[in-house]
């Protein structure tokens, strides 16, 4: 059958909506709290691999590389093991080092992308042993993957990714928890408590949507900037650089992604009353730190738009906007601190008059190098 919008305007507007289904899909059958158990069948075999590896690389390019960003951070926190992630097309070109005992794990929607695919091609020669996490079953990476864990995201349609990006994340930490769980670098008290806080994912992602009609009206107020800033730390870093890119994909505004203790060193000196900041500022353990970074743009007049968690009045008191989700531990709060940004661009490239599910010069899988 062909693929509908479903009464949704536009694909990017449904597929942000089909999120608390999709990531229920991606859970489902793997994730079974009661037990205490992560079931995976592409990945149950290779498991000692991951365990035993001295690094893991991450290749990937676009919104892919963010979801890997996260998973660097998830990685090293639950199993230890150093993590490099990488943009495929500058890992391909530079005569990479390989070592035995590396795996790779590979990242993306389509599993086409040519970047991403030939440098997996050059890893494998050289004795690597790759991991997909794939949306696209049967694609070209899953194809050249020696094991790998499948998305269930469904075909997404919308060019700027969505879906398949929380789908990502929620594989991926699937497999950081089974294999820190197996070598035992995270105590089960907490491996037991983040299974329950990933069962809750989309419940809470439905309960960020109903933000729905409050960034349609922050998007027609903010619309005219001429350039963004989105500025996170730790576990939210890199959803600050997913924000900026799903703006500046969807509403051609310029947007740029920081680490928010990093913008002194440069950002800052755009500040002014014009220019909007939006802080992925949920509570973890970095919010005394991020609530400084927020002091430091409010003493320069800009405009502070901030994703927060409830309750959490220091951070109201001070922003120009706030953007509320439930509280998670931050270990998933990506993927629910990532769906007000997704929100807002796609309500600020409507109210700009853009072709959000087609922007242009942009392509859904980039097959060229
Ligand atoms: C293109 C798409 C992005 C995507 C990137 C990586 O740039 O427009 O949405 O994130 O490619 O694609 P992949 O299919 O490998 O995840």
């Amino acid at each position: 059958a062909a693929i509908e919008k479903d009464g949704y305007d536009h694909f990017m507007l449904k597929e942000i909506f089909e999120q608390p289904h999709t990531i229920f899909d991606c859970l489902r059958g793997r994730l079974d709290v009661n037990a205490g158990t992560i079931t995976m069948a592409g990945v149950q075999n290779h498991i000692d691999q991951i365990k035993n590896a001295n690094r893991i690389l991450i290749i990937a390019c676009g919104t892919s590389w963010h979801a890997g960003l996260v998973a660097e951070y998830v990685f090293e926190e639950l199993c230890r093991i150093p993590v490099e992630v990488e943009y495929a097309s500058e890992f391909r070109y530079r005569n990479p080092i390989v070592n035995k005992g590396d795996v790779i794990i590979a990242i993306s929607q389509s599993g086409e992308t040519a970047d991403t695919l030939v440098a997996l091609e050059s890893a494998k020669e050289k004795g690597a042993t790759i991991f997909g996490v794939v949306n696209v079953v049967g694609s070209s990476i899953a194809r050249i993957s020696h094991a790998g864990a499948y998305t269930h995201a469904g075909p997404e349609i919308g060019v700027a990714s969505t879906k398949a990006f929380t789908a990502q994340l929620a594989v991926l930490t699937m497999i950081a928890l089974k294999v820190g769980h197996e070598k035992g670098t995270i105590d089960e008290t907490r491996y037991r408590k983040l299974l329950k806080e990933l069962e809750e994912v989309p419940e809470k992602v439905s309960a960020a949507l109903k933000l729905n009609d409050h960034i349609k009206a922050l998007a027609e107020k903010y619309k005219d900037a001429r350039d963004f800033l989105f500025l996170g730390r730790g576990y939210n870093f890199p959803i600050a650089l997913e924000g900026a890119l799903k703006l500046k994909e969807i509403s051609y505004i310029h947007a740029e992604g920081y680490p928010a203790a990093e913008m002194k060193h440069g950002p800052i000196a755009l500040v002014d009353e014009t220019l909007p900041v939006v802080f992925v500022a949920t509570k973890d353990s970095y919010h005394e730190k991020i609530v400084s970074n927020i002091q430091e743009i409010k003493a320069r007049k800009g405009k502070v738009l901030a994703v927060i968690s409830e309750n959490d009045e220091i951070i109201e008191k001070m922003a120009d906007d706030v953007m509320i989700v439930p509280f998670a531990d931050e270990l998933v709060a990506p993927l629910i601190s990532v769906i007000p940004l997704q929100l807002l661009a796609y309500y600020i490239g409507i109210a700009k008059g853009c072709d959000v599910d087609k922007p242009r010069n942009l392509a859904k899988s980039v097959t060229v190098e």
